[in-house]
């Protein structure tokens, strides 16, 4: 990962709208952090090959709970992978929508979530966003909020929709991949020409992303990434995204944030596979945090493997 470069460094303190972070949560995350690069002990946390990371010292509460929300990515970090370890996040209001149906999406969720994120993308290897969400957004995908690493910048466009213009290929503040599917890849490349910021952004092809009808196979994608030596993959959205990674059954874990927020009609959020019968359908191991007014379900999508 790309250490964070001293101009962006953010500092600790709790940005303005979140009042409620304790003193001790600053020094825990950044032994997280440490945890996280160099997997070895720190002062506030233990690793055993059984419970992987815990808590050897003593924290407040709200430290402690955050700390269990971030601890399946610490064991995944730690663990000997046979294949990419996902975690997605979404945020969406009461009735199941991450926007309205102009594509306006700001903001769904409140301060604590957009802190969420930027950890989330600090402890994984790549940040990952649908090409919708780059063409609506044009969002940065930094750690700015947050000390923290640099992932690199993953947009997900299988049939290279994108004109190339889009801030998280040209701003050079990260690496970034372009993944298309492998008939496509060169569309993408052309629209892209040269590129003279400090990071290069790259077009990988990825054979078989599209399939036979067009659909796309998000597993594909991260089989591709593995192979280039990204273990922890955070996929940030949008509703389409993350919802075709989970029919794939390519996520480990997800986490769902629910704002009290009614938008009537937008673009959707989480969509899953139809059941007829209750006792059909899915029911994970879930638990919930408060992140301000918004609800976070984390749900356990795999029995197997770093939970
Ligand atoms: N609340 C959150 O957590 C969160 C997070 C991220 C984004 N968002 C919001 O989610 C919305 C986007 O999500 P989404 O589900 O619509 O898409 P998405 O998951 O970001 O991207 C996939 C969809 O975008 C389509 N697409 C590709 N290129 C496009 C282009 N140039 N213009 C428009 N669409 C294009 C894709 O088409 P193909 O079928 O060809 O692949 C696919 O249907 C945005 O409004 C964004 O603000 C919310």
């Amino acid at each position: 990962m790309t250490p964070p470069r001293p101009q962006d460094a953010p500092s600790c303190a709790a940005p303005p709208g979140i009042t409620d972070l304790p003193s001790d949560w600053s020094s825990l995350w950044l032994q997280m952090l440490q945890a996280a690069s160099s997997s070895h002990a720190t002062p506030l946390l233990t690793h055993s090959a059984d419970s992987g990371w815990a808590l050897g010292g003593i924290c407040s509460a709200r430290s402690a709970a955050l700390f269990d929300l971030y601890k399946p990515l610490l064991d995944a970090r730690t663990a000997p992978l046979a294949a990419p370890w996902v975690v997605a996040q979404l945020g969406q209001s009461l009735d199941g929508f991450v926007a309205t149906a102009t594509g306006d999406s700001y903001y769904v969720n409140g301060a604590h979530c957009l802190l969420h994120l930027h950890r989330l993308r600090a402890l994984c290897d790549a940040v990952i966003v649908g090409a919708g969400t780059v063409a609506i957004d044009n969002p940065q995908l930094t750690t700015r909020r947050v000390p923290g690493p640099q992932p690199m910048r993953v947009v997900l466009d299988p049939a290279a929709r994108l004109d190339g213009q889009s801030r998280v290929f040209r701003d050079g503040q990260a690496p970034s991949l372009w993944v298309c599917d492998a008939r496509h890849a060169h569309q993408a490349r052309l629209r892209l020409g040269d590129l003279k910021a400090p990071h290069t952004t790259e077009v990988l092809a990825v054979d078989g992303l599209l399939d036979a009808t067009g659909a796309s196979r998000p597993e594909r994608a991260v089989a591709a990434l593995g192979q280039r030596g990204l273990r922890l993959l955070f996929v940030e959205g949008g509703g389409m995204t993350v919802s075709r990674f989970f029919k794939a059954g390519a996520l480990d874990r997800l986490h769902l944030v629910v704002a009290p927020v009614l938008i009537g009609n937008g673009r959707r959020g989480l969509q899953v596979p139809a059941h007829d019968v209750m006792a059909d359908c899915p029911r994970p191991r879930a638990r919930t945090l408060a992140l301000g007014e918004d609800m976070l379900w984390d749900l356990a999508l795999r029995s197997h493997g770093p939970q």
